[in-house]
């Protein structure tokens, strides 16, 4: 017999909670809000307010409907209220001890046949529905923040999940306007486990001094098209959950890159949480702004590399004195000698290049990617004239400049590649299929394609390759292309979708 679910519970009121009890609400289930005090209710309900209050701002709700919404959520600090709930779901921190608590305690509360789901961003659903005396029905139902918008509910079974429960909460995720993806237990299930890892090498990246934070939230915006920066996303995420996503994550696999990056730590520590504490990698929330590019006061450049013809062409138009020029035999030539700057066109590091020049104070290497961004990379012997010259011209050329070190591929490629080999393993392990991890990124994060889209779209060998130079620069084994990805390319397959 299908359960019906008309009322539910909802623990800990946080950004998430609140969200989360918003959905429920606004789908017409009655809802029971539960912080563990009264100042952790106020600002619950501060939450929901400030939330609706946003769409109410917007014009997608009326007064009425907005007090509709909020009239359906009943808030409480007694989990005994929960007695009659059919689901109670909780979002209380990333703490298995404090999540162990509760459950054995909702255990004791709620009626037998309720079903007891965890909002759990990466912990064991198998070891919070082990402290029950139903693990048959306790099950991960894991939204994304912010829960109002983000259309993904991951639903996590584990082996002692009943028959048909998963999909019965997966048509409840569709009465929401959501769409449900179902996956077994295991750290960071789909999303948090390719999400994170990438935030968490964006902040290794940052300590690294590879490019500031405004420039890597800018290069992943503008090159890659996701509606956040790494460091902006960490910021509503919040960095306390990520650093205990990472941490779990980095348990299960003793993978050095889940180690959570020591920066997320001080942060942390310092108390600064983000979004909610205020303060995190940014303050406020005011938008990264893209770095401010230096007025070029060169007039002679040499262009060299792939669409040099076209970008000496465009500076031409712009009054520059733009000659072309080959890498090869004459790299000592002419042009490259009287230019006040060299400018190469690569996706690759130039520092080969600048050791063999006259004046490699004067070469910068530069990065054309899609068609707003241009990573201006200089190497150890580039002067800051050159490269702040080199960052003049790639705005003269409708370019936003974001400046790195000359490493293998820079910025963009650097963060993305991996990401795009992890999806590519997670498939290769049978843990999710490519149209349902696609479908996750796009939903949960907004992405503009899932990653297996992203692959085709770049061609399986340009990421091969891409990985291949990653791991000749790092030696960092999870950057080695996953065997699936290498066989494709060898075998000459041109979409890995047409796998699935
Ligand atoms: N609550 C409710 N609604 C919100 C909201 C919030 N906090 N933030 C934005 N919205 C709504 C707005 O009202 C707006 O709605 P309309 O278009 O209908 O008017 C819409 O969302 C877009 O908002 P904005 O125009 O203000 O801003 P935007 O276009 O920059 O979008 C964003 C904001 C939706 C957050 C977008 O930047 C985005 O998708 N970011 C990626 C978020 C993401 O990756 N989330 C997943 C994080 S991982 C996670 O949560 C899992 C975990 O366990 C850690």
């Amino acid at each position: 017999m299908t359960r019906s679910f008309e009322k539910v519970g909802v623990v800990g009121l946080g950004t998430m909670g609140a969200g989360i009890a918003e959905v429920f609400a606004r789908a017409g289930l009655t809802v029971v809000g539960v912080e563990a005090d009264h100042e952790a209710l106020g600002r619950g309900r501060s939450n929901l307010e400030s939330s609706t209050g946003r769409a109410l701002a917007k014009g997608r709700l009326s007064e009425a409907e907005q007090a509709e919404i909020l009239g359906r959520i009943t808030l409480t600090t007694s989990l005994e209220d929960l007695a009659d709930a059919d689901l109670v779901i909780e979002a209380i921190p990333e703490i298995m001890d404090f999540k162990r608590t509760l459950f054995t305690e909702l255990d004791r509360i709620c009626k037998p046949s309720a079903v007891l789901a965890t909002n759990t961003s990466s912990l064991s659903v198998t070891e919070i529905a082990a402290t029950t005396g139903r693990p048959g029905r306790v099950v991960g139902m894991h939204f994304f923040n912010p829960a109002p918008v983000m259309r993904l509910v991951e639903v996590v079974h584990t082996v002692v999940t009943e028959d048909g429960l998963a999909e019965e909460v997966a048509a409840l995720a569709r009465r929401l306007g959501k769409t449900p993806v179902s996956v077994g237990d295991r750290a960071g299930f789909v999303v948090n486990r390719l999400l994170l890892t990438y935030l968490n090498h964006a902040a290794v990246m940052l300590e690294n001094g590879l490019a500031t934070r405004e420039g890597i939230d800018t290069a992943m915006k503008l090159g890659v098209g996701v509606p956040m920066g790494p460091f902006a996303l960490l910021d509503l995420i919040g960095l306390d959950t990520s650093y205990e996503v990472m941490c779990v994550l980095f348990q299960e696999t003793r993978d050095r890159r889940h180690a959570p990056a020591p920066i997320l730590r001080e942060l942390v520590t310092a108390g600064l949480l983000g979004r909610k504490s205020g303060a995190g990698f940014y303050d406020g929330e005011a938008p990264p702004t893209p770095p401010a590019a230096g007025k070029p006061t060169v007039t002679s450049v040499a262009v060299l590399g792939e669409g040099a013809e076209e970008f000496a062409a465009r500076l031409g138009d712009a009054g520059f004195k733009a000659t072309t020029t080959q890498a090869g035999a004459d790299a000592t030539g002419d042009a490259m000698e009287d230019a006040d700057v060299v400018v190469a066109l690569s996706h690759t590091p130039v520092i080969e290049l600048a050791a063999r020049l006259p004046h490699p104070g004067r070469l910068v290497g530069l990065h054309l990617v899609g068609d707003k961004l241009a990573e201006v990379a200089s190497t150890v012997l580039t002067s800051p004239e050159a490269t702040c010259a080199v960052e003049g011209l790639a705005k003269i050329v409708g370019r936003v400049p974001v400046h790195c070190k000359d490493r293998a591929e820079f910025v963009v490629d650097a963060l993305l590649y991996p990401y795009l080999n992890d999806a590519v393993r997670m498939y290769d392990s049978g843990y999710a299929g490519m149209d349902d991890i696609d479908a996750a990124m796009r939903l949960g994060c907004g992405y503009p394609a899932g990653p297996f889209e992203t692959i085709d779209a770049l061609g399986l060998e340009t990421v091969r390759d891409g990985l291949r130079a990653l791991y000749a620069e790092y030696r960092d084994p999870a950057f080695a292309p996953a065997p699936l990805l290498d066989q494709l390319v060898t075998a000459g397959v041109r979409s890995i979708r047409g796998l699935s």
